[in-house]
C-alpha cells in the first residue's frame, strides 16, 4: 500500500481528484495517511476533514525563522511516514533537505506542458496569463518529480488541452483542470503505487 502524503495551499480541488480516486477505485494500492497546508483557511483542508484524512496546518507565520518553518514541516511530514509526497498546489519553496530526504519520491502537478510556462513566477493564474498572451493554441498540465530545481523534474506525464477563442484565464484554468490536472495526477499515483516505482 503506497503511503501518501499531499502538501496543499489553496482550494484543494487536486486533492480532492485523488481524494475520489482513491475511493472509486482508479487509484489503486493507495493511502492518503495526511494532508499538509501552509496556509491554515485553505478549503483543501476541510475536504481532508471531510474525507477522514488527518490534516495539519505548518504556517510560516507561526515559526521565528524560515528555518525554523522549514524543520517543522519536514517533522510533520516524516511523522507522517510517506511513501510519496504529492504537492497539488502547494505554493511553498521546499527545503532542499527535504528534496534530499525524499529522491524521486516528491511529484508536483504544474498547469502547463513544461517546459513552457513553468519555472520562477509561474503559477496559478500566472501561468495561464502568460499562454494566452504568447498566442498558443495548446496548453495542458504536466506531473513531473521535483528535485532541487523549480518545475525541472523528470517528467512523468502530460495532458493537452485546447485554447478556446476568447478564453480568459479563469477560464482556460478551470478547462487545463478539469481535462488535465484532475486526470494525469491521479493517474500518476496510481502508475507509481502499481509500478512500485518508489521502493
Ligand atoms: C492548480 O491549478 C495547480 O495546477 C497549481 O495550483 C492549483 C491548485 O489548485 N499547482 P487546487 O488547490 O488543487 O484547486
Amino acid at each position: 500500500m503506497l503511503r501518501v502524503v499531499v502538501c496543499v495551499s489553496g482550494g484543494g480541488t487536486n486533492l480532492q481528484a485523488l481524494i475520489d480516486g482513491v475511493k472509486n477505485g482508479n487509484i489503486r494500492n493507495t493511502e492518503i495517511t495526511g494532508v499538509i497546508s501552509n496556509n491554515c483557511g485553505a478549503y483543501a483542508l476541510k475536504r481532508a476533514e471531510d474525507a477522514g484524512i488527518p490534516s495539519f496546518c505548518v504556517s510560516p507565520k507561526d515559526y521565528e525563522s524560515r528555518i525554523d518553518f522549514n524543520e517543522a514541516l519536514i517533522a510533520r511530514i516524516e511523522e507522517l511516514k510517506p511513501d510519496l509526497i504529492v504537492l497539488a498546489g502547494f505554493l511553498v519553496i521546499l527545503p532542499e533537505r527535504l528534496i534530499q530526504l525524499y529522491p524521486e519520491r516528491i511529484i508536483n502537478i504544474h498547469p502547463s506542458l513544461i517546459p513552457s510556462f513553468c519555472g520562477t513566477g509561474y503559477y496559478g493564474l500566472k501561468v495561464h496569463e502568460a499562454a494566452l498572451e504568447r498566442g498558443v493554441k495548446v496548453t495542458g498540465a504536466t506531473v513531473h518529480f521535483v528535485d532541487e530545481g523549480t518545475d525541472t523534474g523528470r517528467i512523468i506525464l502530460q495532458k493537452a488541452v485546447e485554447v478556446l477563442p476568447g478564453d480568459t484565464p479563469e477560464l482556460l484554468q478551470r478547462r487545463v483542470m478539469e481535462q488535465a490536472e484532475w486526470v494525469i495526477l491521479p493517474q500518476a499515483v496510481d502508475e507509481i503505487a502499481m509500478n512500485e516505482m518508489i521502493k
